[in-house]
């Protein structure tokens, strides 16, 4: 994870009021030299002030068709703003407004470890007819990986369509870096838990042996998000004891009980279109990122919305971007000198672009 320092004088003394009044006054004047883009999990105030927000998948196809803004100032994660810097077309800028707004899941998988698990596995299956797919919460440097290996990129919306072509086309899937979802989607297109395993990557050969792969479909790479991991199967209890009416809703970065358990399951979008097509008076309880959730009980007060976990907490990376820094990002833009400017190089962006079109194409 990058790290960035305190922002300079006189952004911390600011108040929220003043922000938002620059940030507005710095809009108008860049005008469609500049676009906004939250992804959902990005707090309220700066979805407010956002002109583009969406899943994954969607902001990626954003960034790909977006030809009229020079600059992109991405409130999302460092793999979202890589993946934008990635998919451009033409010489846009695309900013991170604080650089510390890393993901820890995709931090779980370092691209040389992957190439080293990748080597072991194929002398431990004795055959290299394995497709790897790496879920778009991953650095620009294993989606390289992934493309030279013939692979491709996926996002939660578009999971099922990618594994579902590697299971009929290759013998093994080796998936990377989140086994939730991983899991979860495999299941779902009806591989067993028997032909599933769990590379460790702390662990010599992943921690298997060579007899543990017979029969092997799916290898899932060991790496989870710390915020979906909260969520338990006991709270589904919980809630369903305390309400039946309930219906859970849960992203597939959740654990394959927590999916089971639910009523339904997909992408913040899928779960943001699901609410507000129900209808009024159905209640929710909802599996995924704080934010989102409280966004959705604040447009659809016409129905029930709460988290699932009463205790959840936010994703803390998510909310790095804030008014002060996407004030300054802005100002910076508009000296001429844009700060935090995420640009991929080469090998890793034309071996990475190849996986993401690709995973566009497929999806
Ligand atoms: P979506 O692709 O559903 O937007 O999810 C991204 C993410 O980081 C979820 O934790
Ligand atoms: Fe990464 Fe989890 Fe935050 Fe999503 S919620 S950005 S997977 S840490």
């Amino acid at each position: 994870m990058l790290y960035q320092g305190p922002l300079p004088a006189p952004y911390p003394t600011l108040t929220d009021d003043e922000l938002v009044e620059r940030i507005q006054k710095l809009k108008q004047e860049l005008g469609s030299q500049c676009v906004i883009l939250a992804h959902h999990y990005q707090r309220p105030e700066i979805v407010a002030l956002s002109d583009y927000r969406g899943d994954s998948l969607q902001l990626a196809r954003f960034a790909a068709q977006n030809s009229q803004s020079q600059y992109v100032v991405f409130c999302g994660v460092h793999f979202m703003a890589e993946t934008a810097d990635i998919l451009k077309t033409g010489q846009q800028v695309v900013v991170l407004p604080d650089l510390g707004a890393g993901c820890d899941l995709a931090d779980a998988a370092d691209a040389d470890d992957v190439a080293m698990a990748w080597d072991d596995a194929v002398g431990m299956l004795g055959h290299d007819d394995i497709m790897p797919i790496t879920y778009v919460n991953s650095t620009a440097a294993l989606k390289s990986f992934v493309a030279s290996h013939h692979g491709v990129v996926c996002t939660s919306s578009n999971a099922d369509k990618i594994v579902n072509y590697a299971l009929k086309n290759h013998k093994v899937l080796f998936f990377y870096p989140d086994e939730h979802l991983g899991r979860n989607t495999s299941k779902k297109l009806g591989v067993p838990l028997s032909q599933m395993r769990l590379w460790d990557p702390k662990k010599p050969q992943g921690g298997l042996l060579p007899s543990d792969l017979e029969n092997v479909r799916v290898l899932l790479w060991k790496g989870c998000c710390p915020v979906h991991q909260m969520f338990t199967v006991k709270q589904i209890d919980h809630i369903r004891t305390k309400d039946p009416e309930f219906k859970i809703i849960s992203h597939p970065e959740c654990s394959m009980e927590v999916v089971d358990k639910s009523d339904m399951s997909g992408s913040t979008d899928f779960i943001v279109r699901t609410i507000a097509q129900s209808s009024p008076g159905s209640k929710w309880a909802v599996g995924t990122e704080l934010n989102l959730v409280n966004r959705i009980a604040k447009e659809n007060s016409d129905k029930t919305v709460v988290s699932l976990n009463p205790f959840m907490c936010l994703c803390g990376t998510m909310n790095r971007i804030d008014l002060k820094h996407l004030c300054w990002a802005l100002d910076q833009i508009k000296l001429g000198t844009p700060q935090n400017v995420i640009s991929v190089g080469d090998p890793d962006r034309s071996l990475a672009k190849k996986a993401l079109s690709r995973m566009l194409e497929m999806s």
